[in-house]
C-alpha cells in the first residue's frame, strides 16, 4: 500500500497521519472516490475526478485541485506492482471545531493505492429495510458519511449476501451500498434513474453508453419478477446476482454475459493517467 497526504508521500502508510480534529474523521464531513487499477493504470480517472468535484460542491466544500489530485494518484502508483488494485481518494473539510460547524483550515486530501482481489462472477444480494433518502441533503453524493452502508452491509452479510440493496422513500429500487443495480423484466434491461437517489455510478453510466438499458423508477418488488439481475461498480465491473434475497436466479444470465463481454472489450479505452 502507498499513501499520499496533502502533497506528501507517507513513509509508513500504517502510521497515524490525519489530525484527530479532522472534520472528515469527527463528523464524516468529506467526499471520496474509489477506482480500479489495471496493470498499474487507473480506470476512468477523469470521470472519477469529475464526480469528486461534484460531490465536494454538493457538500459545500471548496473544489479539489484537479492537478494536485492527479499528482497524488501518480505518486501512489509509481513503483508499485499493481496488476489489479484500487485507488481511494478522500477529500475532507480539514481540521475543525468539535461540532458540526466547519473551521477555516484548508481541506485534507488523501490518496491511497493498494492491491485488490477480483470479485467472483456472481454473488448474492439481500434487500434491507432501511430506505435511501432521495430527498436528503446528501442524496447522490459520494460522502464519507457511509455508516448507513456499513450497517446495511453487515445485515446482508449475516444473510450470506455480499451486497445490501436499498429501496428509497418512495419504495422504488435505488442501489446497493457500493453498487448500482440492473435487472431484466420482459426482456428489457432496466436500472433506476438518478432521481431515485442512487449514486451516479461511473460503471452505470458507461454501461448505459456502451451496452444500453432503460432508466426507470419502479417499486423494488418489480425485481422479484426479474429474469436476471446484475450489480455494477468500479471494483465489481458487471457481476451477476445468483440470489435476490431467497430467490435463485440464473447467473450470469444471457444479458449479463453480453454486458460482461462488452465490458471486457472496451475497458482498456479508459485506462490511463
Ligand atoms: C452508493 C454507491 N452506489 C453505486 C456505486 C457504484 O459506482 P461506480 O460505478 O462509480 O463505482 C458506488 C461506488 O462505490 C457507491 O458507493
Amino acid at each position: 500500500m502507498k499513501a499520499w497526504i496533502n502533497g506528501q508521500l507517507v513513509a509508513d502508510p500504517g502510521a497515524p497521519a490525519v489530525l484527530v480534529s479532522d472534520h472528515g474523521f469527527t463528523v464524516g464531513d468529506g467526499v471520496f472516490e474509489a477506482m480500479k487499477v489495471v496493470d498499474g493504470l487507473p480506470f476512468a480517472l477523469t470521470r472519477h475526478l469529475e464526480r469528486l468535484a461534484r460531490s465536494a460542491k454538493g457538500l459545500g466544500l471548496s473544489a479539489p485541485d484537479d492537478s494536485e489530485v492527479r499528482r497524488g494518484v501518480a505518486a501512489v502508483l509509481e513503483g508499485q506492482e499493481l496488476p489489479l488494485g484500487r485507488i481511494r481518494i478522500t477529500y475532507t473539510a480539514g481540521p475543525a471545531p468539535m461540532g458540526s460547524g466547519r473551521g477555516d483550515a484548508p481541506p485534507t486530501l488523501v490518496v491511497v493505492a493498494d492491491a485488490m482481489n477480483a470479485w467472483p462472477t456472481t454473488t448474492r444480494a439481500a434487500t434491507v429495510p432501511w430506505p435511501r433518502n432521495e430527498r436528503g441533503a446528501l442524496a447522490g453524493l459520494k460522502t464519507t458519511s457511509y455508516a448507513e452502508n456499513v450497517v446495511a452491509l453487515a445485515a446482508a452479510k449475516e444473510r450470506g449476501a455480499s451486497e445490501a440493496i436499498f429501496a428509497n422513500l418512495a419504495g422504488h429500487l435505488c442501489e446497493g451500498t457500493g453498487t448500482n443495480v440492473f435487472y431484466v423484466v420482459d426482456g428489457e434491461l432496466r436500472t433506476p434513474t438518478l432521481a431515485s437517489g442512487c449514486l451516479a455510478g461511473v460503471t452505470r453510466a458507461l454501461l448505459l453508453e456502451w451496452y444500453g438499458g432503460t432508466e426507470v423508477d419502479e417499486p423494488i418488488e418489480t425485481v422479484d419478477a426479474a429474469s436476471e439481475v446484475f450489480l455494477v461498480s468500479t471494483t465489481r465491473d458487471v457481476q451477476g446476482v445468483s440470489h435476490w434475497d431467497d430467490r435463485e436466479l440464473p447467473a450470469p444470465g444471457p444479458i449479463t454475459r453480453e454486458a460482461r463481454e462488452m465490458w471486457r472489450k472496451r475497458e482498456s479505452e479508459l485506462l490511463g493517467l
